[in-house]
């Protein structure tokens, strides 16, 4: 199809970006499969393999859209040990996954417990090492990285200022100098959207794709909006699956080679949700390895998120036709 050519050839403009998003029917079937072709040609059968610790879900922040905004009171607050996350980064490694990611609410006073256990994780565990624990100063992302991290995830999660701010209260500019700081600081950096926020609109979804382009990032993904409770949009309806899975479609296409997670939050959505991001190009799974007494606090997601088990991941990998990168 001559669309989905234009696609491929990175000749793009914003209509035929809004007609490829909001793709149904044989277009949208086509523009799977080509973005399926372009994920083999570029990243091979392999899906990555990641093991997520939750370890703090305090936060400074207020993002109207989460519930662990810090002027959520019904939150019990629970912040890991380094002992406890050491723990948790060996079952990682037993499972030959070779990715500890480390996710927390922006909680400046988890970074010392963060900074305890990075070099015993590096030096003990030789495990790869990704954080994504929002917005620093440069120094401090300097010394995460001196002490051991690789890898940063900090998502832009709407590329409209005006929206940015409204649900975020505070400043995009913000936001994308602290992704700059951490490309300079040298981590290999992620970032990504939210589809599906209250307010936003196909032309904001088509800006974050151009945006996402721009950033020129190791990883990228996008995620679906679920309301959670406790929330100030706690009654907003969730995302359009295939808005998300479109998005992530045609990031695959346009850019090649970059690393795509099929999120936990589409399986919220719609059972198989994981296996349709697969389908539609991305080449990564998140198994969660937070304690359930310490997960069910963590909510993001909202109270049904679904948890990836690593059985779970390896037959959603299997159904998908790939293969799972794990130490051999
Ligand atoms: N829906 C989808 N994603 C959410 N996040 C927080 N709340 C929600 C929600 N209601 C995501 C944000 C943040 C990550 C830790 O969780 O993108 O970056
Ligand atoms: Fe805090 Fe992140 Fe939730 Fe915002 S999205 S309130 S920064 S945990």
């Amino acid at each position: 199809m001559e669309i989905i050519k234009k696609l491929e050839s990175g000749r793009v403009d914003k209509p035929l970006l809004a007609k490829l998003l909001c793709a149904r029917g044989n277009l949208q079937k086509e523009l799977f499969k080509v973005s399926r072709q372009v994920r083999q040609k570029y990243c091979g059968d392999k899906s990555v393999v990641r093991g997520v610790v939750e370890i703090s879900n305090y936060c400074r922040k207020n993002c109207d859209y989460c519930a662990m905004q810090y002027s959520n009171r019904k939150l019990q607050r629970y912040r890991l040990t380094s002992e406890q996350i050491f723990s948790l980064a060996i079952q990682v490694k037993n499972l030959k996954i070779k990715t500890v990611f480390l996710q927390s609410g922006e909680d400046p006073i988890a970074d010392k417990v963060i900074e305890d256990v990075l070099p015993r994780i590096k030096q003990e565990l030789k495990l790869n090492i990704l954080l994504c624990l929002g917005n620093r100063s440069q120094k401090q992302y300097q010394k995460l990285k001196e002490l051991g991290a690789s890898d940063y995830i900090l998502k832009f999660e709407t590329s409209n200022p005006g929206l940015f701010k409204k649900l975020r209260h505070e400043s995009l500019e913000v936001r994308l100098k602290c992704l700059r700081l951490l490309k300079q600081v040298g981590f290999r950096v992620g970032t990504g959207n939210i589809v599906g926020l209250q307010g936003q609109t196909i032309e904001d979804i088509v800006e974050d794709i151009l945006l996402g382009k721009k950033c020129h990032t190791e990883f990228i993904s996008s995620s679906p909006f679920i309301p959670n409770k406790n929330s100030v949009c706690e009654n907003k309806p969730p995302a359009n699956i295939n808005l998300v899975l479109n998005n992530i479609a045609i990031w695959r296409i346009l850019l090649k080679d970059a690393l795509i997670p099929t999120v936990s939050a589409l399986e919220t959505i719609k059972k198989n949700g994981q296996l349709l991001g697969f389908n539609a190009g991305a080449n990564i799974i998140t198994v969660n390895f937070t304690p359930s007494r310490y997960r069910e606090k963590y909510l993001i997601y909202s109270e049904r998120r679904f948890i990836v088990s690593l059985n779970y991941a390896l037959s959603t990998i299997k159904s998908a036709h790939l293969k799972p990168d794990l130490m051999i």
